[in-house]
């Protein structure tokens, strides 16, 4: 049997991942870390805490908390890390940057040192296209490009990723890297902008824009990614980077048309607001590197958008508790008084 560690897997694409790590490999054990921040819910894990029972435990923790770390790696003689834990919100990073520096700079250099002391056999960063920052059309982003975030968020993660290839360099810590596009599915909180067009159209609320909507992303749907990501568990080579997404880059005024149209309601829902400060125009990558690793997407943007409304019609139960307390302060702080007309 083999022990992983999954931090930030009871977020959104962590908790995903879990589900499908423990279905696929009969002989792992798995222990979520994770802090259970604002965006972290134990929602996300109660199925997989009843159908697994035996091969998965949880243990709440700070990954920027090095005795908690080490503990849990120590006490259950972990042979792979594989680290979503991240503060990801990059509008939240525009408020309040501290938190993304702590966890995605401070908390990944603890997690590298307890790889670095415990010898595991990897140790896999979760990171973003947005350390790219924006690229023009026609060009993708590529592995070996220059990393040049825009916002706190997409800074902090660059900062991660610099740290896992210098302690590869080294310390000969066996990391592997991978860059994933913008995910959509279930579980993800309602900050993000699918998630918040698809529940504020399902109540007739207004589905809020920044700036012209003419900004383009690789939506793709996270099971997809989070194969991309076992692929290069399993099969990467330590000290590489991989880019994962659909290659397919959509602009956010069509992915709120295609929300509703699938739901059917009024596109004048569709509200502009300011647009978001340093606002990354288009990411697009080359997705070449893990193609060759045997890895292609299942999923095109229309399927996956379909799915993940479906989920949110079918869940509201999952969201609806969510949208109270904390989540109405935010959101009032973050939107209230935006408004522009439409041109
Ligand atoms: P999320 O915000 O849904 O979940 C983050 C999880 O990390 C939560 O469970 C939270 O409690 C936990 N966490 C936060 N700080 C922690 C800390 N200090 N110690 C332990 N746990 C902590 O995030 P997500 O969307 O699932 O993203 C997961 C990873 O994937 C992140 O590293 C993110 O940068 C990366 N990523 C996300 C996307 C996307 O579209 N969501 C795209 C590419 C890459
Ligand atoms: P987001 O889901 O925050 O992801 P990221 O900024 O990490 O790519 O935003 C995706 C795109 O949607 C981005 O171009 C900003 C835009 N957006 C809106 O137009 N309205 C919103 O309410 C949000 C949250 C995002």
């Amino acid at each position: 049997m083999k022990n992983v560690l999954i931090t930030g897997g009871a977020g959104f694409i962590g908790s995903n991942y879990v589900r499908l790590a423990l279905q696929t490999h009969l002989d792992w054990n798995v222990v979520v870390f994770d802090k259970l921040t604002y965006a972290g819910n134990p929602d996300n894990l109660t199925d997989i805490a009843k159908d697994f029972k035996g091969r998965y435990s949880f243990v709440r923790g700070d990954i920027a908390d090095r005795e908690a770390v080490f503990g849990a790696v120590q006490d259950n003689n972990i042979d792979i890390i594989i680290n979503f834990a991240a503060d990801t919100h990059v509008d939240r990073s525009l408020m309040e940057p501290g938190a993304f520096i702590t966890t995605d700079v401070y908390g990944t250099f603890v997690l590298l040192e307890a790889a670095k002391e415990f010898k595991v056999s990897r140790y896999h960063q979760i990171s973003t296209d947005e350390v790219y920052g924006d690229i023009d059309e026609p060009n993708r982003s590529r592995e070996e490009d220059r990393l040049h975030g825009s916002s706190p968020y997409s800074a902090s993660k660059a900062g991660g990723d610099l740290m896992c290839l210098a302690y590869f360099r080294s310390f000969n810590v066996p990391v592997t890297i991978t860059r994933g596009t913008n995910n959509i599915g279930p579980y993800q909180y309602p900050e993000k902008v699918v998630p918040v067009f698809v529940t504020n159209a399902i109540d007739n609320l207004p589905l809020p824009m920044y700036g012209d909507g003419r900004q383009m992303r690789d939506y793709q749907y996270v099971l997809d990614h989070c194969e991309g990501i076992d692929v290069v568990v399993n099969k990467g080579v330590p000290g590489e980077v991989y880019n994962v997404g659909s290659g397919v880059e959509t602009r956010n005024i069509d992915v709120a048309h295609a929300i509703l149209g699938l739901l059917g309601k009024p596109h004048s829902l569709i509200q502009p607001i300011t647009d978001r400060p340093g606002h990354d125009r288009r990411y697009a990558i080359d997705n070449s590197k893990v193609r060759a690793l045997g890895w292609t997407p299942s999923h095109t943007f229309a399927q996956a958008i379909e799915k993940t409304v479906k989920w949110y019609v079918d869940n509201e139960w999952w969201w609806r508790k969510i949208k109270t307390g904390e989540y109405l302060d935010y959101y009032r702080k973050q939107y209230a008084g935006r408004e522009v007309s439409a041109k």
